[in-house]
């Protein structure tokens, strides 16, 4: 059966790479490919005594609640927040079904069609799936190893009068790059100048392996006029309990919650509730330097496969924090064909190109190295040496 006028899903659905993770799956591949968390690091214990206490409390966590969410959650997520440097008051806290609902919530209010938003380039692959179903038209800045330009960015702002700026300035998806403090700055300058509005989507901040926390835009922009800031239990409790949340100017905070009517009524109260009783009695701080070092350890055990290999065959910039190593390989190499080797030798990894807004770079890839234990990313990473033998073997032999 066709479905003629579901133009707007269409546009964005299958690609051959979609369909050979959906295949990894199915079959004894070690998986690179996807933004995972390593489960065996949740909080499993702690979250169902959460659970139960909620359920100990009647029937009230079960019943329809408020769309700006949990009044309790938006007080402890305001808390969070002030640690960071950001001065959000609970009441301009709105609840959200993962970041993901936040990004989609905020195209909903913001893009008709025809719209244009200005993304870095790579930019994260579901963000501009969630502009494209808008029918935004989305434009890349050139940016560098300290974020976007700040001459393109001006010239792009003027040229095209973005609905918003989308920036992901900390330990980034797919790059894992972290903006400098000036370019944060300029950026902010810009958003003020030419009154647009930035997305900061922060969900990566508290994963850094550094003392030093980068400063959110959200944290800079003290009038709270131009950032609306949005970040996420998913990667540092469990993306399963998908509890997210987007702060910034009232009357903006305000429409994104008329959207989410409309979209989910509200997020789960049972999930807001267990959220509450978990943060409440659960050591954080000590669960972050956890992670910490735990990932830190697993993309030293990635980075030293590349350090290894060839010195110029790859170029990537070792990330400060996050979940993804971005990889450049020095060769004339379309990633895509590499996955479809490395995943008969058994390992995955996400291709590069669909995360360009502008000309793709097909030599490029990206890794995730916090799902994977230590010894399991040793052996993905041998496998995927071994499939890049092999692709690079086969066409000296073309
Ligand atoms: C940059 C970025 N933003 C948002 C999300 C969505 O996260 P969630 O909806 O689980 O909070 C992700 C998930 O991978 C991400 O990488």
């Amino acid at each position: 059966m066709v479905y003629p006028f579901a133009t707007r899903v269409q546009s964005i659905t299958s690609s051959a790479v979609r369909d050979l993770l959906r295949i990894i799956q199915s079959r004894d591949v070690i998986s690179f490919a996807g933004g995972l968390p390593d489960e065996g690091l949740f909080p499993v214990q702690e979250l169902e005594l959460a659970y139960q206490k909620v359920f100990l409390s009647g029937g009230k966590s079960l019943q329809y609640g408020p769309t700006e969410g949990d009044s309790e959650l938006r007080l402890l997520i305001s808390e969070r927040l002030k640690e960071k440097g950001i001065a959000a008051s609970h009441e301009n806290i709105l609840v959200t079904t993962g970041s993901q609902q936040a990004i989609d919530l905020v195209a909903k209010v913001f893009l008709s069609p025809g719209d244009t938003v200005l993304v870095e380039d790579p930019a994260y692959l579901a963000a501009l799936q969630a502009f494209n179903i808008y029918e935004a038209n989305i434009i890349a800045v050139q940016s560098d190893a300290d974020g976007m330009i700040p001459e393109d960015l001006e010239e792009k702002i003027v040229t095209h009068r973005p609905k918003f700026i989308y920036v992901i300035p900390t330990f980034s998806n797919p790059q894992g790059k972290v903006w400098s403090k000036k370019r944060r700055e300029a950026l902010l300058n810009l958003a003020v100048k030419h009154n647009v509005l930035i997305v900061e989507d922060d969900p990566y901040s508290d994963l850094r392996f550094t003392d030093e926390a980068p400063i959110p835009l959200a944290a800079i922009d003290t009038l709270g006029k131009h950032v609306l800031y949005t970040s996420t239990f998913s990667k540092t409790v469990a993306p399963g309990v998908r509890i997210g949340w987007l702060t910034g100017p009232t009357e903006v905070i305000r429409m994104s919650a008329l959207a989410k009517q409309s979209s989910d009524l509200h997020t789960s109260t049972i999930d807001q509730r267990a959220m509450c009783y978990f943060l409440q009695d659960f050591p954080m701080q000590q669960h972050l330097y956890r992670l910490r070092e735990q990932y830190k350890q697993r993309l030293d055990v990635m980075q030293a496969y590349l350090k290894k290999s060839d010195p110029n065959l790859f170029q990537w910039v070792e990330p400060k924090g996050g979940m993804f190593l971005w990889v450049s390989i020095n060769r004339e190499i379309d990633t895509a064909d590499l996955l479809k080797v490395a995943v008969e030798e058994g390992v995955a990894f996400v291709p590069g190109a669909p995360f360009f807004a502008s000309q793709p770079q097909t030599n490029t890839l990206r890794l995730n190295y916090t799902h994977a234990s230590p010894e399991v990313i040793e052996m993905g990473m041998c496998r995927l040496m071994a499939a890049l033998d092999k692709v690079l073997a086969s066409r000296v032999h073309d």
